[in-house]
Parts: C-alpha cells; structure tokens; sequence
C-alpha cells in the first residue's frame, strides 16, 4: 500500500476516507475484508482483535482478521457473535465477562463491538471488534464502525461468498 504511513490516530473522518480509497469497488469479498481488518487494526488504539466471521450454512465460520488465532467456528445464537447474527443487530458490550455466553478468543478482551454485515436483503456474516479496554466503544466508535461496514457492503465484487 502507497501513501502516508499507518499510525494511530481516532475513529474519524480522515480515517474513513483511508478506508474509502483502501475499498477498491469490485475487488473479491475476501481481498476486501483482509485490507479493512488490517487497516483498522493498526490504525486505531487499544484493538486487539478484529475481523470478520461469515455465515454458511447455520455456522460463522472465521474469515479475514487481525491479531491472535481465534475460534475458527461458532454457533448461531451463542456468544456475542452467534447472538448479533441471529437477531442481526448490533451488540456493544463493555464488558464481556457480563455477557451471558460470552466466546473467549483472546484472554485479552475486555469489550466488544460485533456489527452484522448485509449484502442487499442478504445477511451474510458480522465484523467483530475487541479491546483490551473496558467501555472502549463510545457513540463515536460506534458510528465509526457502522459506516465502515456500510461502505464496505456496496463495493463487494464477486467472489466465493457472493457468486451463487
Ligand atoms: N467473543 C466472540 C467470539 C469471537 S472472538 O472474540 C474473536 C463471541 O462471544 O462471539
């Protein structure tokens, strides 16, 4: 990738515009969610994991991530994860040891933000966002990552996720 270096820096604006240029319209799913997951994990602060968990047949399989080895499956209607992609709304836990059925990938996790993820009426899978800080998931985070999921949605191209 060309241009200025990655460093820390806000949910923001300017960051949004990085990942805007980072999303080339078209591209495969899988190469855009590899770029998205990296570009967010080093550029905000206190993110220890991030990535993406797809959905084939009743399953959230574990796709393009940041940061350790994680569950590679999880149940619909378990976790934070299986929950959000059941009832297909966003979860902001601040702080998973209160969530009931809470998945532990990583001992680091304090808090969570799962987004779900839909390409036109279909919902295919969620982004998953963890810190190591309690509350890390403000009003703005929040907003922050629900545009950055609905920008990533319009530009998905045909891949092994999307050509059936
Ligand atoms: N904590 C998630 C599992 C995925 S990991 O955090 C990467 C959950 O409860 O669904």
């Amino acid at each position: 990738m060309t241009g200025e270096p990655l460093r820390k820096q806000p949910a923001s604006p300017q960051l949004l515009a990085q990942l805007d240029a980072l999303l080339v319209q078209g591209e495969p799913p899988l190469t855009l969610m590899a770029n998205m997951a990296s570009l967010l994990y080093w550029s905000l602060p206190d993110i220890n994991w991030i990535g993406f968990y797809l959905l084939d047949d009743d399953q959230l399989y574990l796709g393009p991530f940041h940061g350790k080895p994680a569950c590679s499956v999880l149940p619909l209607g378990k976790g934070v994860c299986g929950t959000v992609a059941l009832n297909r709304r966003l979860l902001n836990v601040p702080d998973v040891g209160s969530f009931p059925g809470h998945i532990s990938c990583d001992d680091a996790s304090q808090s969570e933000l799962v987004l779900p993820l839909q390409y036109g009426s279909k919902f295919w899978g969620v982004l998953d966002v963890d810190s190591p800080v309690p509350e890390r998931f403000d009003k703005v985070t929040q907003d922050f990552f629900e545009q950055a999921a609905a920008m990533l949605a319009p530009r998905l191209g045909i891949g092994p996720l999307f050509s059936a």
